[in-house]
């Protein structure tokens, strides 16, 4: 009698979707190759006949031949003659894992292993998890009010596909090589005239680092500044993943306030003299202070006077919806003290991964030189795309009508909780950035009220997720930048029968 499995048994494995991107045959092939790869099909077996399977799947019998062919190219299957199609005797994966009938007992003894070693961790890793930095906000569902996104459904993809398109028809093939640590040329210079023209930012093209975000950069700035031990300040409320990056860098972290001008300075001037301070001077994160001028000039004094490195987040220091908007801290600087970090996540998408951080010319080697020691340099296609995307005037347009996509958000998110939740929460517009903190009555748990929301079905991160100490009163963090001006009403309706329910 024969040992084959039944048709059925196969196709079981088999997941076809007609709707999706790649074609039937590719899929097919997958749904193979993950049964023999997670031990489902033993070595020998005979697969049934490709009109049999092709009969049964409801797909042409092209479709099998195209897969099994590509299966047998790669060592999976064998055509025996006369005899059919066979799973091969040794397969590409027993060569890592052993499976089969064995699988299930491999799989569990490779973590029987695992469980049973002692981790030696790095100092450094070891305090990034035991402060759970990260643990944050992704992924983060879609949903009233994510915060941290930009409105994605009003990115112009297609210009994006044609630009890609373009650069991909014509790209020579020896472009394919690693580029250079620094960036793309051109795309440095891009970048280096935008920050001039819409920043205030004093920099030429050699100044500009791209970067994998502006957390790369934040994380390069650590590596090259600070030694173990050094004092690093940091704002708080402020970005944890900042505090993360100076924790991985085993420095000695230590919080400022926020007050209504920006960071407090006397904790900075009174205390151990820092190695460096990250700040978000344009839009304080996450409370939305800009830092005054006067506040500016007296950090900066204070920090060519000490030779303390600022380091500037400048995240979204573009999305300003009135006023002059206050060029970058980076452009007061005479004496080459500041840092400037970027990105594009705000202005054009996060999975773009490209940022990039402005330093003195005295600090652009070894930064290069460090940068290439992390990951070699960023990926090459993306940053010529982001090139044309810049020079053919397209960022310009994006940005402006961005400005007044979200200042018509915040305007509709400020009027609905006037609105709807005028007695539990207090809030104030702010010309700027894709976010507000709406600030609850004194002794409420924010992290209660936010779990609470959360249960129904509203983002609203608590304001003490930002902070190291207890705040006087807690807040939610409202995002209107990715959540159109219907959701807003709608999530302010939800959030206020939310709020009432947990008692407010
Ligand atoms: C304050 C702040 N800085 C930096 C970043 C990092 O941006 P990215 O690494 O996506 O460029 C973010 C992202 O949310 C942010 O909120």
């Amino acid at each position: 009698m024969s040992n084959d499995p039944p048709l059925s048994f196969l196709t079981s494995f088999v997941d076809l979707d007609d709707a999706a991107s790649s074609p039937l045959y590719r899929q097919l092939y997958v749904s193979i190759r993950t049964a023999l790869t997670e031990g489902h099909l033993s070595s020998g077996t005979r697969l049934p006949s490709t009109r049999d399977l092709a009969d049964q799947l409801g797909v042409s019998r092209n479709t099998v031949v195209s897969a099994f062919k590509e299966l047998k190219s790669e060592g999976y299957l064998e055509s025996r003659v006369g005899a059919g199609t066979f799973v091969c005797d040794n397969l590409p994966e027993q060569m890592t894992r052993a499976f089969s009938s064995s699988a299930e007992n491999a799989a569990s003894l490779q973590l029987a292993d695992t469980e049973s070693r002692t981790l030696s961790l790095s100092e450094n890793a070891r305090r990034v998890s035991d402060q759970s930095f990260t643990a944050l906000d992704d992924p983060v569902p879609k949903t009233a009010f994510r915060q941290g996104i930009p409105a994605l459904d009003a990115f112009p993809i297609d210009t994006w596909a044609k630009l890609a398109s373009r650069r991909w028809r014509f790209l020579p093939s020896e472009k394919l090589v690693y580029g250079d640590s620094a960036g793309y040329p051109p795309l440095r210079k891009a970048i280096a005239r935008h920050l001039r023209t819409s920043r205030g930012v004093r920099c030429e093209a050699e100044q500009v680092i791209v970067t994998s975000g502006a957390q790369h950069a934040l994380s390069l700035a650590a590596r090259v500044l600070l030694d173990p031990g050094d004092t690093a300040y940091v704002e708080d409320p402020g970005f944890p993943r900042m505090w993360a990056v100076f924790a991985a860098a085993n420095a000695d972290l230590r919080y400022a306030p926020i007050n209504d001008e920006g960071i407090a300075l006397s904790p900075l001037q009174t205390g151990e003299t820092p190695t460096v301070v990250g700040i978000t001077p344009s839009h304080q994160y996450p409370l939305g202070i800009t830092m005054t001028m006067e506040r500016r000039l007296s950090l900066l004094e204070w920090a060519t006077r000490n030779d303390v490195w600022i380091l500037e987040d400048d995240y979204d220091g573009q999305f300003r919806y009135s006023g002059e908007p206050l060029a970058a801290l980076q452009g007061l600087d005479n004496a080459g003290r500041v840092l400037y970090a970027g990105t594009f996540s705000k202005t054009l998408f996060p999975a773009l991964r490209i940022g990039f951080l402005v330093v003195p010319p005295d600090l652009v080697t070894p930064f290069v030189e460090m940068r290439a020691t992390m990951d070699r340099c960023a990926p090459r296609i993306n940053q010529m795309v982001l090139t044309d995307f810049i020079t053919e005037g397209y960022l310009k347009q994006h940005i402006r009508k961005m400005r007044t996509l979200y200042a018509t958000r915040q305007d509709t998110l400020l009027n609905a909780i006037e609105d709807e939740l005028g007695d539990v929460i207090d809030i104030s517009s702010s010309n700027a950035g894709l976010h507000l903190v709406g600030r609850l009555p004194q002794a409420v748990d924010d992290r209660a009220v936010s779990d609470h929301l959360a249960d129904h079905g509203i983002i609203a991160l608590p304001l003490s997720f930002y902070s190291n100490r207890s705040l006087d009163r807690g807040g939610l963090l409202l995002g209107y930048g990715c959540t159109s001006e219907e959701e807003i009403y709608e999530g302010v309706q939800r959030m206020s029968a939310a709020l009432d329910s947990f008692g407010l």
